[in-house]
């Protein structure tokens, strides 16, 4: 059985992905097929034509339309078939299941779920990706692995100093937590929040912090978690002992969307308060990507592998103090799935 929650706003793309073109990527273990309508409107539906299941994406656009190729049933962006060479008039049961759509952050975002449920408000609020004086890039990568794995390794960041140790995260003298390192986890509602805070930082800061070279200044990260994969990640520095009211130099966005069980689309927007000409993105996203691509991504795979399609809880890990955010990451998720699956209805029911 997936493990995937299903009503919930997912991340299909970002904005600029789609256009005039059919794009096709799976999600939740569906294809689907996106673009945009000639007003500029995104549209997303099932990429299977319900006759012989031809990808639509192969097919051709005509107007806001699209036309399978393998047959030639032409349908609209609403799903519903507009032209059939078969029938005098297309008939009204022939039809592609659609899924509501929200561009919003910089992203277009899909409801796989129950479309009922799908309200636009509950857009997952990313606006520190367009603050006034941040500019965001997109790094889009994916693993090899199911969804859960990216909150483990994003909620539990003491793997910088070991994993990362020779790229972003060998910076301190010695491997691991620095002395005087404060971490705290604490679940809020739905939300995990959790800070990392090291105070009295006398290194330079590996990029600019907003503050003067050669002080010594307060670090810390505060990231807010939410279901299924959504994390906002918020890095600050301050004089020392100056932390109230401090803004963020570097903002990220963590968001992961299956792409089957056992392999994921994970989107990483990065706002940056330095380095602000857009001539710059590349540098800073193909440096972002090569740490992933060379370090997580292929440590996640060999966790997928080890775990074999089996629940890691059940597994009995071994569980560290800094496993906290993403251990209470897992209990929400086990108890949304639980409901989705009615068996919080079965287990009241049983009481
Ligand atoms: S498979 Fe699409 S028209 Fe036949
Ligand atoms: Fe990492």
């Amino acid at each position: 059985m997936s493990n995937f929650i299903r009503n919930a706003w997912y991340v299909a793309c970002y904005a600029e992905d789609i256009g005039e073109a059919l794009f096709a990527r799976r999600l939740l273990d569906e294809p689907v097929l996106l673009y945009r309508k000639e007003d500029g409107t995104p549209v997303a539906m099932l990429d299977r034509c319900p006759h012989r299941f031809a990808y639509l994406s192969k097919g051709r656009r005509i107007g806001d339309e699209v036309e399978c190729i393998y047959h030639g049933l032409r349908f609209g962006a609403d799903g519903g078939c507009t032209r059939s060479p078969y029938h005098e008039s297309p008939p009204a049961n022939i039809a592609v299941a659609t899924f509501p759509v929200v561009e919003r952050w910089g992203m277009i975002w899909i409801w796989m779920g129950d479309a009922a449920l799908a309200d636009p408000d509950l857009v997952p609020d990313h606006s520190h990706l367009e603050a006034e004086d941040m500019h965001t890039a997109h790094i889009h990568y994916t693993f090899q692995g199911n969804w859960q794995l990216g909150n483990d390794n994003l909620l539990d960041l003491t793997h910088l100093f070991w994993l990362h140790a020779n790229s972003i995260g060998g910076y301190k003298d010695e491997a691991g937590p620095a002395p005087g390192e404060v971490y705290t986890a604490k679940q809020v509602g739905d939300e995990v929040h959790s800070t990392t805070l090291t105070p009295n930082v006398t290194k330079p800061s590996a990029v600019p912090n907003r503050l003067p070279e050669g002080e010594p200044y307060d670090q810390w990260n505060d990231t807010i978690w939410r279901a299924p994969a959504d994390i906002r990640f918020f890095i600050h520095a301050s004089p020392v002992g100056q932390r109230e009211g401090s803004i963020p130099y570097m903002t990220q966005s963590h968001i992961m969307t299956p792409e089957t069980a056992t392999s994921t689309h994970y989107y990483s927007p990065v706002a940056r308060s330095w380095d602000k000409d857009p001539a710059k993105d590349e540098g800073w996203t193909s440096f972002f990507k090569a740490i992933f691509d060379a370090e997580d991504g292929p440590m996640m795979a060999d966790v997928e592998e080890q775990m074999a399609g089996r629940d890691l809880m059940e597994m009995r890990p071994v569980v560290l103090p800094r496993d906290r955010a993403a251990i209470l990451a897992r209990r929400t998720v086990a108890r949304i799935l639980a409901a989705e699956r009615g068996e919080t209805e079965i287990a009241e029911a049983a009481e």
